[in-house]
């Protein structure tokens, strides 16, 4: 593995895992597009300068988000939910107090969040680089650009409509390598009493839960309090907030502002200090966490050889980006896992990343169901239980790996 500098401090990261060979996370496929599947080497370091963990290589943005890009956030009902909450938190909050607020959101996907953002009439736009979802955001009434943010369009923004109150991301900071620049062209962006908030997955629980699938190609930070207070501190932003969600498995949303304007929240130095209690910003932590992926792998291939043996069906539920991490990193295929059953129309008919397990829609699993599935898309376990009650019923299994492999 190649030594790495670290993306906010230029320091050298430690390696701490290597994943192997893997494709894009989101890179579902036909087989005539076999033979030109992109491969990359993965491996995670970590930064004891920045706490940062971050992926050593990450393939170029084009490759990731493009017109086919297959993930669309109002895909579930729970996050339809979650945005409505998270705008429902903006609108009511004291940093949108004055008579005529422009709220910008970056990746702002199908507009799941800014809807309801334009719904009140407040000025807002929407920046999208995927060109399938930002069209999907206009028809959804959310003014949307599909562009790559940086200085050169936070000044064009800044010429066209203004001075921001808000800039607002979700599951898209922890994105983008070049994250200086985007920090950069946010704080040209914003209003002095602007404030930034975000929410990406959360360092502290996949360290708790071993959710190791949450490092794919897109995802080349996971961030903590910790990290983002480095990070932002270079430019003169502090935390005022910090607020932990359920999506995707366990995320933070974090709440900037520039330094001394805004009274600090209790809760930034109540999490700053339980992460450091759990060592976040120590490398013994990760190398703890990097022995407990190793054994994830070793337990999920012995389950899923023992049920094969036993001449048992597995079937995958959700073509999650995650899986795509598990499935490459455990070298486990169609032998194993018969199908994987998805509700978005774009993967069906489609094969996984890498190891081309054929993707069907939820019918196939209710007319097919196997003995066993192994609930890829475990952050919404919830949703997804309340509605698989006749497959529980007829005997069917659920596997995970969070916490740790286990038959449910
Ligand atoms: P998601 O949670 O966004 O995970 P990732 O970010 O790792 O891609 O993806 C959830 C996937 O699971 C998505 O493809 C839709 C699918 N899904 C189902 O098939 N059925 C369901 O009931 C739910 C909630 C999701």
């Amino acid at each position: 593995m190649m030594n790495r500098r670290c993306r906010i401090t230029g320091d050298v990261v430690t390696n701490v895992l290597d994943f192997g060979r893997q494709p894009l996370g989101n890179g579902f496929l036909l087989p005539n597009n076999y033979k030109d599947e992109y491969f990359y080497q993965m491996s995670i370091g970590f930064c004891e300068q920045s706490f940062m963990m971050q992926l050593n290589e990450q393939p170029s943005p084009e490759k990731m988000f493009h017109e086919d890009y297959a993930f669309y956030s109002s895909t579930s009902r729970y996050m339809g939910d979650h945005f409505e909450e998270f705008a429902n938190y903006l609108l009511q909050s004291e940093y949108l107090s004055n008579k005529d607020p422009f709220v910008v959101e970056l990746g702002c996907n199908d507009g799941i969040f800014l809807k309801h953002i334009a719904s009140k009439n407040i000025n807002h736009l929407g920046i999208e680089p995927s060109l399938n979802v930002a069209t999907s955001a206009n028809l959804n009434g959310v003014e949307t650009i599909s562009e790559f943010f940086g200085i050169d369009l936070a000044r064009k923004i800044l010429k066209k409509y203004g001075q921001v109150d808000a800039f607002i991301a979700a599951n898209v900071m922890c994105h983008i390598s070049d994250i200086n620049g985007v920090v950069k062209g946010i704080s040209e962006l914003i209003k002095p009493e602007g404030v930034i908030i975000f929410e990406d997955p959360y360092l502290g629980d996949v360290i708790r839960k071993t959710s190791y699938d949450q490092i794919y190609d897109e995802h080349v930070f996971i961030f903590s309090g910790l990290s983002i207070q480095a990070l932002f501190s270079n430019y003169g932003f502090e935390l005022i907030d910090l607020l932990p969600q359920s999506t995707h498995g366990g995320s933070m949303r974090y709440v900037l502002a520039k330094k001394g304007v805004y009274l600090v929240k209790d809760s930034v130095s109540n999490i700053l200090r339980e992460e450091h209690n759990i060592g976040l910003d120590n490398i013994d932590t990760i190398r703890k966490f990097s022995e407990k992926v190793q054994k994830s792998k070793k337990d999920l291939v012995e389950l899923l050889s023992f049920l094969k043996k036993q001449g048992k069906r597995v079937a995958g539920y959700g073509a999650t980006s995650k899986s795509t991490t598990i499935l490459n990193y455990c070298g486990i295929g169609p032998e194993l896992i018969e199908y994987i059953s998805d509700s978005t129309p774009i993967k069906q008919g489609k094969f996984s990343p890498g190891m081309h397990i054929p993707i069907y829609s939820h019918d196939k699993f209710v007319d097919n169901p196997p003995d066993y599935a192994v609930l890829f898309a475990w952050n919404h376990a919830k949703e997804i239980m309340e509605k698989e009650t006749n497959f529980i019923a007829n005997g069917g299994k659920w596997i995970t790996h969070v916490p740790e492999v286990k038959i449910l």
